[in-house]
């Protein structure tokens, strides 16, 4: 057999972010977060299932501050394009009244996501509460959101790996990978 690629997908176009330059961003990132934190002694990191699951869990043995983890599950009710309607399959265990939240996604495309659920969580009176993503396609937006830490601004492109997904493919790749769309519907089969 002819090794025609290295990559474990055949979908993948190439390697958008080294494993390495985002275990370095990640790494600033936690440093940033340690030091804006100092003194806070209720400090959750709430990720969104199941994308920011590596980030996080990468992210938080950067932070030299007290925390809890916790976790919601959200879901589009569009297909490829966000709609702006989103249900939460698993809310999060904590009560966060009071607590220093930082909401933690993959990605950031359209807004939506972040935007409704951002003000849910405002409800619940944190007594803080910023956002952190890894990557940004800030052109995508649509709605207004405030971003406080992002990882990566990146431009318009489908992308898997570093737990991001396409139909729950490609998330164990330990880098960001983009993804060719094309070849993505003909090697379905
Ligand atoms: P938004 O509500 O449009 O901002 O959508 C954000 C969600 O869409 C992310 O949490 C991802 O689950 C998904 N998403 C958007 N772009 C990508 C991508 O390039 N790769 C993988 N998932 C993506
Ligand atoms: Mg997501």
């Amino acid at each position: 057999m002819v090794k025609t690629t290295s990559f474990p997908y055949p979908f993948i176009a190439g390697i958008l972010i080294s494993a390495a330059d985002i275990d370095e961003r990640v790494r600033r990132i936690g440093e940033e977060i340690t030091r804006d934190y100092e003194g806070s002694d209720r400090l959750l990191l709430l990720g969104l299932l199941r994308g920011s699951v590596m980030f996080i869990t990468d992210l938080m043995r950067s932070i030299q501050r007290p925390l809890t983890m916790d976790f919601m599950s959200i879901s589009s009710y569009s297909g490829s394009e966000s709609s702006g309607f989103i249900r939460i399959d698993s809310d999060h265990k904590t009560n966060i009244h009071g607590w220093d939240v930082i909401l933690v996604d993959d990605i950031v495309d359209t807004g939506y996501t972040i935007h409704t659920v951002r003000r849910l969580l405002l409800d619940r009176q944190p007594r803080s509460l910023r956002v952190c993503a890894l990557l940004d396609k800030k052109e995508r937006h649509r709605v207004d959101i405030p971003l406080d830490y992002v990882g990566f601004e990146i431009p318009d492109h489908f992308v898997v790996g570093y737990g991001l997904d396409i139909d729950e493919k490609g998330r164990n790749l330990p880098y960001i990978a983009s993804v060719d769309l094309e070849k993505y519907r003909t090697t379905l089969s």
